[in-house]
């Protein structure tokens, strides 16, 4: 490869990645965990850099040897130049990707929800906070993580702090709180304290945003408040806490 014709395809392959963060269709993977969970739950991945093989090859060996083999074959080497190119802030493990964003037919995940609570954010402020809930949504085995708001679930930064479990769940930007089968619980300070066995199956479980918590209008649309008891002069938990909390007491409360 010549530098010219080097250079040529360097700035083709930063393109692709520039056009991909703006392509509704497409998700820009950044690090092992993102990619290792995508590949893991079945993401079709487009485009696969690396900055460094061997150290691709370490790190599948000791987080994720099922998939090393994979990984090798589906990544293209470029260089740090190149690399460094591709995101903001390029990841430190040294891989990116671009894959296609998993289609969502909220209708269908709502009606064949079975008894696991649908998460419902309301205008999450935080895109970490996103993914985080992402995250523990997808290891709890909740049915969907639905947010309402400005954000995307699958602006590579929440991709990036849900690992790439956006991947293991659906998950979605909508308008407003869906009609669903189960009750409407409102996560919120001011509700009767959270007991064992008290999240229904089939819930939606609404939480509000970082600062403002939920709206007048969840609120008076929910079926019951809940609250997290929480010792006396702290306020809150941070949102992807009280997300975990809500779901894995009903998950506890599973026989
Ligand atoms: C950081 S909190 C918002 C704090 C806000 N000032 C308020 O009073 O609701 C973000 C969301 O996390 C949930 N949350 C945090 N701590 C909670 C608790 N102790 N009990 C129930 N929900 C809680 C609620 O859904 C809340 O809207």
């Amino acid at each position: 490869v010549t530098g010219t014709s080097g250079q040529r395809s360097s700035k083709a392959l930063i393109e692709r990645f520039v056009g991909a963060r703006s392509d509704p269709e497409k998700v820009v993977l950044e690090g092992f965990h993102a990619l290792k969970h995508a590949l893991r739950f079945g993401a079709d991945i487009e485009q696969a850099c690396v900055a460094d093989l061997d150290k691709l090859g370490t790190l599948a060996r000791s987080l994720a040897p099922d998939l090393e083999a994979r990984m090798r074959a589906i990544t293209q080497p470029v260089s740090s130049s190149a690399f460094n190119a591709l995101a903001p802030v390029p990841p430190a493990t040294g891989v990116i990707a671009i894959a296609r964003r998993p289609q969502v037919d909220l209708r269908r995940v709502l009606e064949g929800s079975g008894l696991a609570p649908v998460v419902l954010l309301e205008a999450p402020a935080n895109l970490n906070n996103l993914g985080a809930v992402v995250r523990v949504a997808a290891a709890a085995g909740a049915t969907a993580v639905l947010a309402t708001g400005t954000h995307d679930p699958w602006h590579p930064s929440a991709v990036r702090a849900a690992a790439g479990l956006q991947f293991a769940i659906p998950v979605a930007r909508v308008g407003q709180a869906p009609p669903t089968e189960g009750p409407m619980v409102a996560v919120d300070p001011e509700g009767e304290p959270l007991c064992p066995g008290a999240i229904p199956d089939q819930a939606l479980l609404a939480f509000g945003a970082e600062r403002h918590g939920l709206s007048r209008e969840l609120l008076a649309a929910a079926d019951r408040r809940l609250a997290i008891p929480m010792r006396p002069g702290v306020s809150s938990l941070n949102l992807a806490s009280a997300v975990a909390v809500a779901l894995y007491a009903w998950r506890f409360g599973q026989t």
